[in-house]
């Protein structure tokens, strides 16, 4: 019990430094500099600038810096779960995980090309279930992920996981969020998001 106490404060500690750096622009390109060289490892999977060169592995390039840093959160409390990214992550210290989520959080993502029917089919669904919590251009805001430009088939599989309850990623909103998409309007709606600028 006071553990978990402790740890929601460490939580609440660590987004209140991010937003002071984010706030100070000295301090906030110090730490974009310090995330470049502390990053040099997540590289091999996430791509030097964040943009990842398999479609399993997220892009964190242009990512929230607020969402980075509760998904590392969750992986360090198992409320996330990835094998090989929970044992890793626990070996970052605070002020690593500040400097590499605003790192990765000013690189620019480039949007790909994908069907140009089945995006504008994934358009609808997006407007119509997604838009209230990820945004007009699904850039996000505060704690809601950008989802712009993101792998399609890493959105795929993440959209399925919180659609059937796997307990990989574990989110109320979205759970309902996604409970009456078919697997092709889940196809769909990442086709839409993956162009998108
Ligand atoms: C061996 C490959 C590998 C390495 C190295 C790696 N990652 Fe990951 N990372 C992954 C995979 C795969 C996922 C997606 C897991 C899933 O399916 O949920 C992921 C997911 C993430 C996410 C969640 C992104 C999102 O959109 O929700 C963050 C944040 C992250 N990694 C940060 C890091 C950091 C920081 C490092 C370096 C300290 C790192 N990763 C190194 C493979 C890797
Ligand atoms: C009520 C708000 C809400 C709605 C509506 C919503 N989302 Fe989300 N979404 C969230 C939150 C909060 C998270 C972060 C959850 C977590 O920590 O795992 C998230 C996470 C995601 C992720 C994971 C991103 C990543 O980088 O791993 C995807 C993909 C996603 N949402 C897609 C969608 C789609 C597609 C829809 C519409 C069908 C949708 N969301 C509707 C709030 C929402």
């Amino acid at each position: 019990m006071w553990g978990c106490v402790g740890l929601a404060q460490a939580q609440t500690s660590i987004q209140e430094r991010l937003k002071a750096i984010q706030a100070d622009p000295v301090a906030l390109k110090a730490a974009v500099d310090a995330g470049r060289k502390a990053s040099f490892f997540c590289a091999n999977c996430h791509g030097e600038e964040g943009i990842s060169k398999q479609g399993d592995v997220p892009n964190l390039a242009g990512q929230n810096p607020a969402y980075l840093l509760e998904q590392i959160r969750k992986f360090g409390s198992g409320e996330r779960k990835d094998a090989f990214m929970q044992g890793l992550i626990k070996v970052l210290k605070d002020e690593e995980r500040l400097q590499i989520a605003l790192f990765y959080a000013a690189n620019p993502v480039p949007p790909v090309r994908t069907d140009a029917t089945l995006a504008a089919r994934g358009k609808v669904l997006f407007d119509k279930l997604c838009v209230r919590c990820h945004g007009e251009q699904a850039r996000g805001h505060e704690t809601y992920p950008r989802l712009a430009g993101q792998k399609a088939a890493y959105l795929q599989t993440t959209i399925i996981r919180y659609r059937d309850g796997t307990g990989i990623r574990n989110n109320q909103l979205m759970s309902i969020a996604t409970s009456t998409l078919k697997n092709e309007d889940v196809q769909a709606v990442a086709a839409y998001l993956a162009q998108l600028p």
